[in-house]
């Protein structure tokens, strides 16, 4: 039997810094919820601002328990679940809401919302990618919404073909999310896969399906140049803006977006100058596609898409099909995740997840 309470990592009020309590109360499962005790939990990016930007706007109820991604074990099942069982390992991501948040001993999820970790998956890889890999496939993938390009998943008729040899340019691949952008591309085909990231990601990065890996400490002007070689002279049917925060990349990217392709940015928060180059290149009568990322199958378009994906997370991960983040063990449980996030705020994380254990809490 779940305890009625546990730790927790809450921001009391908005504005406020982490707090850890010990009597957070431990939320119930409904009929067709599952009841995790993590094991396993990752510092995002968003997990850090929260707390410093007064919820991002994404926080409607405080206090707020933080933590989007984890893994651990099922300790209760509801009445109507039949897809998993107590006692599987199984990972998951929160989303804004303190019943699912992965900063705290148990959390609840929808059964179909849940992926049981296969055997060549440790709990702390299984905790780092679900809200990364979100953001691309949402935004790639989902089949309704403004969000996503709309390109055809690689489980559909053509999904793996009718991209085969195209130009793909990746803009941050070394990032969490730029790792899944890149495998992602390589599942549909795309060739080139070119990216920018600190050359020490070279190796890893071309491992994933990068078959470029460009330095991003060079110039917008120098990576254009060096562009028409390394597509051979292709042009670019499909951008990725996997960083999100630098203009100078995204405007490169736009630019270099062959007419008619695809640019996804993982930066819905900064629209005007998005829109901007939209307004540029609709002027220009260029029929460049944009979506402004989200990362969550919970919003209205891509439902059917977390559906497709929780049915065939396992299987991938079990092939080798996605291989998830590398990861950095932080000490101290939930009390080491503020030394997460200033690693976060400071810059300080490099190709790296950040992952505590939960069991390690004081
Ligand atoms: N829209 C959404 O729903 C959503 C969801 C998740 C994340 N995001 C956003 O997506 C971005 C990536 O998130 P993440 O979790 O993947 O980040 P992350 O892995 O924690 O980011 C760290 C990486 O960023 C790289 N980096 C730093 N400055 C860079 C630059 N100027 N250009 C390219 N790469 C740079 C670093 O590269 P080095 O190793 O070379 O230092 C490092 O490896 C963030 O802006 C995040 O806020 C959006």
């Amino acid at each position: 039997m779940a305890p009625t309470t546990q730790k927790a990592l809450i921001i009391p009020a908005e504005t406020q810094p982490h707090k850890l309590v010990t009597d957070w109360p431990v939320p119930k499962p409904g009929p067709t919820q599952v009841l995790v005790k993590l094991v396993s939990a990752a510092i995002n990016p968003v997990d850090a601002y929260i707390p410093l930007f007064g919820g991002l706007g994404l926080v409607s109820t405080w206090p707020f328990v933080n933590g989007i991604d984890g893994a651990g074990i099922v300790e209760e099942v509801g009445a109507e679940v039949t897809s998993v069982a107590k006692g599987d390992k199984v990972f998951f991501m929160g989303g804004f809401d303190n019943r699912c948040a992965t900063f705290q001993e148990y959390a609840v999820q929808a059964a179909n919302r849940v992926a049981k970790i296969p055997d060549n998956i440790t709990f702390d890889q299984a905790a780092t990618f679900s809200l990364c890999l979100a953001t691309v496939v949402t935004g790639i993938w989902a089949n309704d919404g403004p969000n996503s390009v709309r390109l055809t998943p690689p489980w559909e008729t053509n999904g793996t073909t009718k991209y085969a040899g195209q130009a793909a340019l990746i803009f941050g691949g070394g990032t969490s999310v730029g790792q899944f952008a890149i495998q992602c591309a390589r599942m549909q085909g795309f060739s080139p896969i070119i990216t920018t990231a600190s050359p020490k990601h070279t190796a890893f990065l071309q491992s994933l399906g990068a078959t470029h890996v460009v330095d991003r400490a060079l110039s917008p002007a120098e990576i254009t140049a060096a562009l028409p070689a390394l597509t051979g002279g292709k042009p670019i049917q499909y951008v990725h803006d996997s960083f999100g925060r630098d203009r100078d990349a995204q405007r490169l990217g736009f630019t270099a977006l062959a007419p008619g392709g695809a640019f996804v940015t993982v930066n819905p928060r900064n629209p005007e100058f998005i829109a901007d180059l939209e307004v540029e290149s609709e002027k220009k009568g260029e029929g460049k596609r944009v979506a402004r990322a989200f990362g969550s199958y919970e919003i209205p378009g891509n439902g059917k898409l977390g559906d497709e994906m929780f049915g065939r997370l396992t299987g991938w991960l079990e092939a080798g099909v996605l291989v998830p983040n590398r990861v950095e063990v932080l000490p101290n449980g939930l009390a080491g995740i503020d030394a997460g996030c200033e690693k976060v705020v400071k810059g300080e994380v490099s190709g790296m997840k950040l992952v505590v254990h939960i069991s390690e809490t004081p």
